[in-house]
């Protein structure tokens, strides 16, 4: 089975936080009882992909080398940092994997996207995918917060950014695979109106490729990047643990 490098997304300047990203970055802040940081390596090293390529940016960015060093004491086999400058959005950050990817398929998590259960079976069954991508969905009640998957009998046929009017409750989560045509699609981006390379133009291009595939995430998910969202994370993993292995 193919090799899978994981890439976490920490860049941004975390505005939606504001001012306790003031002096510090948004993913090193407190989810409950560990930074920010911590879950989403821990949901790539629980799916066995323990060669990580951290991408942050802004003013604190030194701090990730301080809280994390190289790495090894949170499983981590090898742990790559580069900085994002600016923020030109989640599909900017991500061309910046290309030579870390090195040809090979890749798992990217937002930075800051918690979840309950674990990736592994989505991680192993895109292994075995022959090309292409597979993204991970998951229903919520304010899916006008997220890209959403407008649906026809049990196939994605669009996916559409922070919809007023989403045509689903299926949210796609910050847990993106994707083989290395992605850098192929990154270079042909073109900023959204909100000025950033949009991730969603990303999987609708290996949408309309035809080799898109998708899984219902189980166990809760969420973001962190908002106060409310952030309080929430934090409540879920007091409740019932994040990241449990089975
Ligand atoms: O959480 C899932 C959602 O994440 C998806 O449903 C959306 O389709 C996707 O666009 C994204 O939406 P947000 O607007 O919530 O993304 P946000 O700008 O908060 O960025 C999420 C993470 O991506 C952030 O924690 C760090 C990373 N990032 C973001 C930007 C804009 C970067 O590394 N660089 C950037 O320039």
């Amino acid at each position: 089975m193919d090799k899978i490098r994981g890439v976490i997304l920490a860049g941004g300047l975390g505005t939606r936080l504001f001012p306790s990203t003031k002096v510090t970055n948004k993913h090193l802040l407190p989810v409950y009882d560990k930074p920010m940081i911590y879950y989403p390596i821990q949901t790539m090293t629980n799916a066995g992909i323990d060669d990580i390529l951290l991408v942050t940016g802004g003013n604190h960015a030194g701090d990730f080398l301080q809280l994390l060093g190289n790495g090894r004491d949170l499983g981590i086999s090898r742990l790559n940092y580069t900085y994002q400058v600016g923020e030109g959005g989640i599909a900017a950050a991500l061309s910046l994997a290309e030579d870390f990817a090195d040809g090979g398929k890749i798992c990217v998590i937002l930075g800051d996207n918690v979840i309950h259960r674990n990736i592994r079976r989505a991680a192993d069954d895109f292994r075995a995918q022959p090309k292409g991508a597979k993204i991970l969905l998951k229903e919520v009640p304010d899916a006008q917060r997220f890209g959403v998957a407008e649906m026809k009998d049990g196939r994605i046929v669009r996916i559409i950014e922070k919809p007023q009017n989403p045509p689903s409750n299926l949210a796609v989560t910050g847990i993106y695979f994707y083989d290395a045509h992605v850098f192929d699609i990154t270079r042909t981006l073109k900023p959204s109106g909100r000025g950033e390379l949009e991730i969603t133009d990303v999987n609708n291009a290996y949408l309309s490729e035809g080799t898109l595939t998708h899984d219902i995430l189980e166990g809760w998910w969420t973001d962190a990047g908002t106060f409310e969202s952030l309080h929430r994370a934090s409540a879920l993993v007091r409740d019932g643990g994040a990241n449990l292995v089975d």
